[in-house]
Parts: structure tokens; sequence; C-alpha cells
């Protein structure tokens, strides 16, 4: 096991102990979570979109401050036009900002129109996006670090599915500032191979659900244990809102609309795909309901137990990896 943490421009810039994040988790990802994810070592960002109202935000940082004891943590700020008016985005980083969360993870749309009141409060910017291409153009309007996710993620892969092992390799052509790798990491072999390849470090999300400290029923973790990477479908291409999910009836649902009529609306697939649907499925453990995201990286979900023990798993994996190679360097 090793011992001395890991150094790269995202530790760096994050002040964490290893190059992995926890990226937000929608209605999962509150204060317990990522204060867990501080106290393991990594950054998590508390999911803003989950809370009802910014005073509810505003209760949920200071309850995670208290937790991390001192340790990094930030806000994820998803941006998606149909969920979160323009307005309602800036009260939301105004209340981060006041309540002095130094870094936030932006997604959804261009983080732009914000980046000046967020400098301003040398509050850094995270900003995820699913392809190189748009890493390319947050770059260049100024985010501190960007995340790739590609083809393999659970949630939003994007229009371009790009897989991860090509993203990690390209991007480091393409980009001067650092960058994350994400889409189907569960494994600290793939953390290496993404520092290998030009990538400071590596958001994960679909690994971490089954933590004792994601608050989903039982049921619905078990599923997750149970499933392959073959178990998720991809849904709302035709909206060009692409998810990707946990297979199960809601799903099967939702790509017969699809397949039945191409030009069907967001609207019309509401009752299936809404978040309070999802949200229901992890409070009753009903897996078979709702818009589940999860990823190919359920090859690597194995069992319930504490975040710590999954990062700690990691960084096991990271360790025999990085001597795997070494092991092969003849001088
Ligand atoms: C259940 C779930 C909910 C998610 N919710 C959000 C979200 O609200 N905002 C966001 O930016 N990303 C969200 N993501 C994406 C993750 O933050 C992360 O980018 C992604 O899971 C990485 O790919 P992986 O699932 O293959 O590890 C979600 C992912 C999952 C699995």
């Amino acid at each position: 096991m090793m011992t001395r943490p890991f150094s790269t421009a995202v530790t760096e810039l994050f002040g964490t102990h290893l190059p992995i994040v926890a990226g937000g988790l929608m209605w999962l990802a509150n204060a317990d979570y990522v204060a867990a994810a501080s106290r393991a070592g990594i950054l998590g960002f508390i999911t803003a979109a989950s809370l009802p109202d910014v005073d509810a935000l505003r209760n949920e940082i200071r309850r995670c401050r208290d937790l991390c004891d001192g340790g990094p943590f930030g806000v994820n700020v998803s941006m998606l036009p149909k969920l979160v008016t323009g307005e309602k985005t800036q009260e939301v980083f105004e209340a981060i900002i006041d309540e002095g969360v130094k870094v936030v993870e932006t997604s959804g749309r261009s983080p732009e129109a914000f980046l000046p009141m967020l400098k301003d409060a040398h509050v850094k910017v995270l900003h995820k996006v699913a392809s190189v291409r748009h890493a390319v153009k947050a770059a260049d309007a100024g985010v501190d670090a960007v995340s790739i996710v590609g083809a393999e993620c659970g949630g939003h892969p994007g229009l371009d599915m790009v897989g991860s092992y090509v993203n990690a390799a390209w991007a480091a052509k393409q980009l001067k500032i650092p960058y994350l790798i994400g889409g189907g990491v569960g494994h600290g072999s793939q953390i290496v191979a993404a520092l290998a390849m030009g990538a400071a470090g590596v958001v994960i999300g679909t690994r971490f659900l089954v933590a004792d400290e994601i608050w989903a029923h039982a049921n619905y973790k078990e599923r997750l244990i149970e499933a392959q990477p073959t178990d998720t479908d991809l849904c709302m291409q035709s909206v060009r809102n692409t998810v990707r999910s946990l297979r199960n009836e809601t799903t099967a649902t939702v790509k017969a609309m699809e397949s039945e009529n191409p030009n069907i609306t967001i609207q019309e697939l509401m009752p299936y795909v809404a978040g309070k649907v999802g949200r229901n499925a992890y409070v009753t453990g009903d897996w078979q309901q709702g818009i589940l995201s999860a990823g190919h990286a359920l090859a690597f979900v194995e069992q319930r137990e504490p975040l710590k023990g999954i990062v700690s798993q990691l960084t096991s994996e990271m360790s025999a990896a990085i001597n795997r190679v070494a092991a092969t360097v003849p001088y």
C-alpha cells in the first residue's frame, strides 16, 4: 500500500490527497457523502439542484463544513437549461460565494457568464463536459480545470460518444489546463492509466453509488452490485439529452416511445424521466422505476461499504498498477 500521497495539478488545485473527484450526484450527493469524500482524501460536491431552495443549500453547505473538519469540499451546479433557470443559477452562485465555498463543479452548459464573479471570490471552477472539443472551449473561457466524461459514463455522456480511453490521450494534445477523465472509471489501474496519458485526475460517479454514506435504499444498491456493465441503457437521444442509466422498466418504456415517435418531446417523456420518479426509487428501493443514472463502471461495483473502503481499494489498485508497469521497465 502506497503511503505517499499523490501529487498532481488536481491535488494541488483542490488540496486533496488523491487525484480523485467524486462528481455531483443528483439527489444523492449530500453533506454526509461529500464530507466522507473529504475525509477519504478526495473531493466531493454537494449537488445544488437536489435541494429545494437556496436556503436549504446554505444549510447543507454549513452542515458539510462542520462534518469536513477543515477538509476541502465543493458544490456542483448543474446548469441544464430546462432544469434551472438563469436567475436561480445566479442566486445559487451568490450563496456559494457568500458561504465561502472554494470550488464548484459546473456542468450542463458553459459557466462563462459566471466566471468573473467566481474568480473575484477566488472560487476554483472545475467544468464538466462530454467531449474534448467542449473542454477546449471551456479552457478558452477561463475555467481552472475540466472534467471530460466519455461514452461509458453514468448520467449524461453528451452526443459525441467517444470513449474515455481515447479522450484521456487526445485531451493531452489539445489542452493546456489540468483535466480529469471520467466515464467508466472504477478501478485504480484506470486512474494510473489516465495519469500516464496526461490527465491530472479522474472523476467518478457510478463506483461510489454503493457507499454507505449514499442514503439510497439497500435494494437499489444490491441491484447495482448484481448488475453488469451491459445492464445500462441509453435514453433520450431523440430530445438531444442522452442519459446512460440502469436498465429497468422505465428505460424499456422510454426507448419504445422514442423509437415509435422520433419527434417525441421532452414533455411527453416527463412522466417517466422526471427527477422525482428517480428520487422515489432511491427512497423505496424499487429500481425498476425512473431514470437511475449508472454507467459501465458497474463492472467494479462489488459491495456496500464505507466510501473510505472504496477509496482505499482504489489506492491499493493504483499502487499495484504502478508496480506492474515499473516491473516491465528493464532499467
Ligand atoms: C446517479 C448519478 C447522478 C448524477 N448526477 C449528476 C448531477 O446532478 N450533476 C452532474 O454534473 N453530474 C452528475 N452525474 C455525473 C457524475 O458526476 C460523474 O460525472 C459520472 O458519474 C462519471 O462517470 P461514471 O458514472 O462512469 O463514474 C451523475 C452520475 C450518477 C451516476
